[in-house]
């Protein structure tokens, strides 16, 4: 399908769904090589004939205990759940749902004024103005960092993907739908002001309930209206980074699409740019209707990006978002951003050596001797998992940590057929990154990081999402669905054709070293309905109707270092009639692949965060886009959601205001440590 099939499906309700149908285009030009020989290599084609998969494969691929087929009698339970908590009842309706013995309040919702000076909300009269004092869109990461040791005030740094015009703006519609010809310049501006980034100071009351301080200084947005950025690391400054207002190549306004992210070990957010093709605009198109790149002398760059994709209009108001007048704007954008939340007067840094790609997390650990150690995945079909590893060692003063995220090497994976995984540098004048073949200088192999690793032969994947690491060696990478895999592109680790659900791969390091170049892998669950047998998923046997998830999104570890797994279904949670939630998912004994339901969203929407604090007794949860993603699903509705006709209005439940983004807070009733 071209750009504008995508956008005329009646299929595809809203742009988040038009945005996962495009990313169904595969730039990667290497799948020839990830043919199903792969997993024969492994496990020889008469042992899969005569069924010998089964048990040899299973077992050394998932473990002892998650190999069971969903058909096989349930045992009864041989270790409780680490997780204490009665699961949820699987569903989907118009609110939000957590397990008995917990509270889920609603604590920042789309347009809250977050500043002492910020208007209130006024939904039917919005302005740039009011947004950019107003707790903004589609919330995804949540992050948490304390003040001054305390376990009642802390800052939290929220990322705020994208907007969703049709139920933001009365009157409007999707205005992809329609050649954006109702957008304004104002509007655009609403939008750009509702993207970015949220800091708040927030506290605990005596009742251990979270508040916002709205007085607090260090409250600020975040925004690629406004916010001015330093690019730094080995591709600042080159001649691919330079545009008629920066000619310096080191200065950019603002970042985009920011989805996971994270937390540094002192204390600074990491905000991940994924989707940033998306915005880009061209006046050009060739015969067929695609953009004419005939000019670009970095056509193939663009190409493997999907630049531009025109899913925004910003480009009719704003310059530098059409390629026509700014080929290099696109450049500047695909970075991990740094915030000091600490200091509200700060200019976030885009760092260039974590690689330029749609980086959906950015989460970090230590190595064993102390260097800094980020995970990250390129999410797109087929594209890549990564980290990055630092040259010099975390230092106990922040300030000295400075330059960890400019100067260290980027790693990308190739998972083997033996089960070990290589971590392959991304490293200038190594291998085939070299000027014969096109990469001229490390600033070109991290502005092309896509074309550096397709070059290094990685894993193309089944569009990594989030990935967790964890203090002893392991590391959790969630692949959220690739329907356009082939039977003949099956690998060992993206064994399914059609992946329409979903599966998570486990990493353990050599050493249990976070920054070695090797480790092994293994798959920890294959998503989707176990009753089916068709579906091919893999769970603990324990696993019950309500437990078993699909699409793998956010993850994190909580206090007691135990994961728990958010989802994102888009539109196809009508294949699995379960909403959107947060699962509570074994890693170790012999409950491991066994999942637990949590806490579940209103309709159409999807759950990110999650963020525990260190104590462990709160959860921060963001409910992204309430009511828009299949809709038409939902008995009784079955439309696609507008501003005044919207599947939900949650959370505010009243006829004047449409369904608002929003962070919930759990915390357990009477107090104390969550799911213990
Ligand atoms: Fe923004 Fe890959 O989810
Ligand atoms: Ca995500």
């Amino acid at each position: 399908m071209n750009h504008k099939q995508i956008i005329n499906d009646p299929k595809i309700g809203n742009k988040a769904e038009a945005y996962e149908a495009f990313d169904d285009i595969p730039t990667n030009p290497n799948l020839n090589r990830t043919l199903g020989d792969v997993i024969n290599a492994r496990y020889a084609r008469r042992d899969m004939l005569r069924g010998i998969l089964g048990v040899s494969a299973s077992a050394s691929l998932f473990g002892s205990a998650a190999l069971i087929a969903p058909s096989a009698t349930k045992a009864a339970p041989r270790a409780p759940s680490r997780y204490r908590f009665d699961e949820l009842t699987q569903g989907s309706d118009q609110t939000h749902h957590i397990a008995d013995g917990y509270d889920a309040d609603i604590l920042l919702r789309w347009g809250d004024p977050i500043t002492a000076q910020a208007p209130a909300f006024d939904v039917m009269n919005q302005t740039p103005a009011a947004q950019l004092q107003q707790f903004g869109y589609n919330n995804d990461y949540v992050g948490f960092t304390p003040l001054d040791q305390s376990t009642t005030r802390g800052l939290l740094c929220v990322n705020h993907e994208y907007t969703n015009e049709e139920v933001m703006f009365p009157g409007l519609g999707r205005q992809d739908k329609q050649d954006f010809k109702g957008m304004t310049k104002a509007l655009i501006d609403i939008e750009m002001a509702a993207h970015g980034g949220t800091v708040v100071e927030i506290a605990r009351n005596s009742l251990g309930k979270w508040h916002l301080v709205r007085s607090s200084a260090y409250n600020r947005r975040i925004t690629p209206l406004e916010t001015e950025m330093t690019i730094d690391g080995p591709a600042a400054g080159h001649s691919r980074m330079q545009t008629h207002a920066d000619p310096s190549g080191t200065a950019v306004i603002g970042t985009l699409n920011n989805c996971a992210g994270g937390m540094t070990p002192w204390g600074t957010w990491l905000m991940a740019e994924e989707n940033f093709h998306g915005y880009f605009w061209t006046n050009t198109r060739d015969f067929d209707g695609k953009p004419d790149l005939s000019t670009h002398a970095d056509a193939i760059s663009k190409r493997r990006y999907n630049l531009p994709s025109g899913w925004y209009a910003w480009g009719k108001y704003h310059d530098r978002f059409n390629i026509d007048k700014e080929p290099n704007e696109p450049n500047r954008f695909g970075w991990v951003v740094e915030v000091d939340p600490r200091d509200p007067q700060s200019k976030p840094v885009k760092h260039t050596a974590l690689g330029r790609f749609s980086h959906e997390g950015c989460e970090t650990t230590l190595s064993r001797d102390g260097r800094l150690v980020v995970y990250m995945g390129d999410d797109n079909r087929f594209d890549y998992q990564y980290k990055y590893v630092s040259t010099g060692k975390v230092d106990a003063t922040p300030s000295a940590n400075a330059s960890l995220l400019s100067d260290g090497t980027l790693y990308v994976a190739r998972f083997d057929a033996d089960g070990t995984v290589q971590w392959l540098p991304l490293v200038h004048g190594t291998g085939p990154l070299t000027s014969e073949n096109g990469f001229a200088s490390q600033a070109e192999v991290l502005i092309d990081t896509r074309l550096a690793a397709d070059a290094l032969g990685a894993t193309p994947m089944d569009r990594p999402e989030d990935a967790q690491p964890r203090g002893d060696g392991t590391a959790y990478i969630m692949l959220t669905n690739n329907t356009r895999r082939k039977p003949t592109q099956a690998d060992a680790a993206n064994p399914r054709s059609k992946n329409t659900f979903g599966h998570i791969i486990e990493i353990k390091e050599a050493d249990a070293d976070h920054a070695a170049t090797t480790g092994t892998w293994s798959i920890l669950v294959k998503c989707g309905d176990p009753a089916i047998a068709e579906i091919g998923a893999h769970w603990n046997p324990e696993t019950s109707d309500s437990g078993w998830f699909a699409s793998p999104d956010n993850c994190a570890f909580d206090a007691e270092g135990r994961l728990w797994v958010a989802t994102d279904q888009g539109r196809k949670w009508d294949k699995t009639g379960k909403s959107d939630g947060l699962y509570a998912l074994e890693t170790e004994g012999e409950l491991r692949g066994h999942s637990k339901l949590f806490f579940r969203c209103p309709v159409g929407g999807e759950l990110c965060g999650p963020c525990f604090t260190e104590d462990g007794e709160t959860l921060f949860l963001a409910v992204q886009h309430p009511g828009t993603d299949g809709t038409t699903s939902l008995k009784g509705f079955a439309r696609a959601s507008t501003f005044e006709d919207p599947a939900t209005r949650w959370p505010d439940f009243d006829p004047a205001m449409p369904p608002r983004p929003s962070v919930v807070v759990v915390t357990k009733r009477g107090g104390g440590k969550i799911a213990t």
